[in-house]
């Protein structure tokens, strides 16, 4: 099996621009099943380049993101094949180059996941920078200042970084900032490092930890992911490996936040609920009754509204960032008057300028939102802007009055699998339209 381009061409300049097509008013009830985290399979994937032989990922889920990475893995002579039920297999051996180019990169920010194992494992890595985005401002500086500490020479030019290393040495790096990718990269380039590094003010995210036990499988020692303080023993060379990816939080967490929205019912299989607790006390606190199992969530609305819940994001274990927008979009409908602080990124309220052409009563000041809760919404054409604040549309159009068309959802399949399929399976009136 071939990875399908389904919605949109990473690379080719050319993206066909598809809009959901959705009648709100539906009350979800049913089951869904959780797609493989994005944020843990992303990591993994460039992880697979620190190995000496063949990597086998399961529970990979079929997002434009995931198929910019291997398109990635692919433009430097990595051999990946996809096999049926979305197992991908990476064989590190054939690679030619350890060049990230622009047209890649820009499509996706993580592509700078591949800095570290390529350095570590082949001394040396030229990534591109993201677009409009400069060294020092929303960046990528921690990443390089750690590798820059493990010895490497680094230099950044004609918007290209440029790293070379005959081996990296073991250091103890404290991080200014909580950096969920940057762990990740210094993480990854420690397996293969002479000696022990230290990550202290590590991000404590359950992709990073599922990031450390694929790592392990492959014969690493890291110890200490899930805790601010990650120590990574390195090793001589990594061997292959088959692991499956942990489940999607965030999609799992917009599931969930969908069916209160519409006073639903609803039961997300093959998921983990430790990962994420802090979104279920929220639900909780809007008045959802929800239940627990190993691999299981189940949310009960009871018909109900839900009322209004303030939010703060902050790196794990506190409220993800990547929830933030859907609950914006709750708290539009909701009872009552909502605060929402948005401590991680910087303008990251595009979706509010939509919720409100939508009737949603916002007021912005800095990175807090203020939210009077209305009955209803009222459908209007929108725009997507970024991932989650696509996903917020959608949530906004599943209780708004008529026929909500959000357009540029490229964004929506950068990360959530099959999104109209599973919410038609929960009941809604949802379509992909061209
Ligand atoms: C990851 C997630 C993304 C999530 C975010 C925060 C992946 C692929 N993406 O993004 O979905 O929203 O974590 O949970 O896992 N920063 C710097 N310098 C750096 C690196 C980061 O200043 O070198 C700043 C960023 O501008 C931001 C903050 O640190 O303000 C956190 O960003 P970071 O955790 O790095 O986000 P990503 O890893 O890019």
């Amino acid at each position: 099996m071939h990875f399908r381009f389904r919605h949109s061409r990473p690379g080719s300049g050319r993206i066909r621009v598809d809009k959901l097509a959705i009648t709100g008013g539906a009350r979800l009830e049913g089951e869904v099943r959780a797609s493989g985290a994005k944020n843990a399979t992303l990591p993994i994937l460039a992880g697979a380049l620190l190995a000496d032989s063949s990597v086998t990922i399961g529970n990979v889920p079929h997002l434009n993101d995931v198929t910019t990475m291997i398109a990635l893995l692919a433009r430097m002579g990595v051999e990946v094949t996809v096999h049926d039920g979305m197992r991908v297999e990476v064989n590190p051996g054939s690679i030619q180059h350890y060049r990230a180019p622009y047209e890649l990169v820009k499509t996706m920010r993580a592509s700078i996941l591949v800095l570290g194992p390529l350095l570590s494992r082949f001394g040396e890595a030229e990534v591109s920078l993201p677009g409009g985005c400069a060294i020092g401002a929303r960046p990528v500086d921690l990443h390089v200042a750690g590798l820059r500490a493990m010895g490497a020479d680094i230099t950044i030019e004609d918007g290209f970084i440029r790293a070379r290393a005959d081996r990296l040495n073991g250091v103890h790096l404290v991080l200014d900032i909580v950096t969920v990718t940057g762990t990740e990269n210094l993480m990854m380039a420690a397996t293969l490092a002479d000696g022990v590094t230290v990550i202290e003010n590590a991000a404590r995210e359950p992709e990073v930890v599922d990031l450390a036990d694929f790592l392990n499988s492959m014969g690493a020692m890291v110890r200490g992911a899930g805790t601010n303080r990650i120590e990574i023993e390195g090793v001589s060379s990594l061997s292959g490996t088959d692991y499956d990816v942990m489940p999607d939080r965030i999609e799992t967490g917009t599931f969930l936040v969908a069916a209160a929205m519409t006073g639903g019912r609803i039961r997300v299989k093959r998921t983990r609920p430790s990962a994420i607790e802090a979104v279920l006390a929220k639900l909780r606190d809007a008045g959802a009754s929800v239940d627990t199992g190993d691999d299981w969530i189940e949310l009960d609305m009871s018909c109900s509204r839900p009322r209004s819940v303030d939010i703060s994001t902050a790196p794990y274990p506190g409220f993800p960032t990547d929830m933030q927008a859907q609950f914006t979009a709750m708290n539009s409908i909701a009872d009552g008057v909502a605060t929402i602080t948005e401590n991680v990124f910087e303008n990251r309220f595009m979706h509010v300028h939509e919720l409100q052409r939508m009737g949603a009563k916002i007021k912005i000041a800095g990175h807090t939102a203020v939210i009077q809760g209305i009955d209803r919404l009222t459908a209007v054409p929108v725009m997507a802007t970024d991932l989650r604040a696509s996903a917020s549309l959608v949530l906004a159009g599943l209780v708004a009055d008529g026929e909500t068309l959000v357009d540029r959802i490229y964004h929506i399949d950068r990360g959530y699998e099959c999104i109209e399929e599973k919410f038609q399976l929960l009941g809604a009136t949802i379509k992909r339209v061209v």
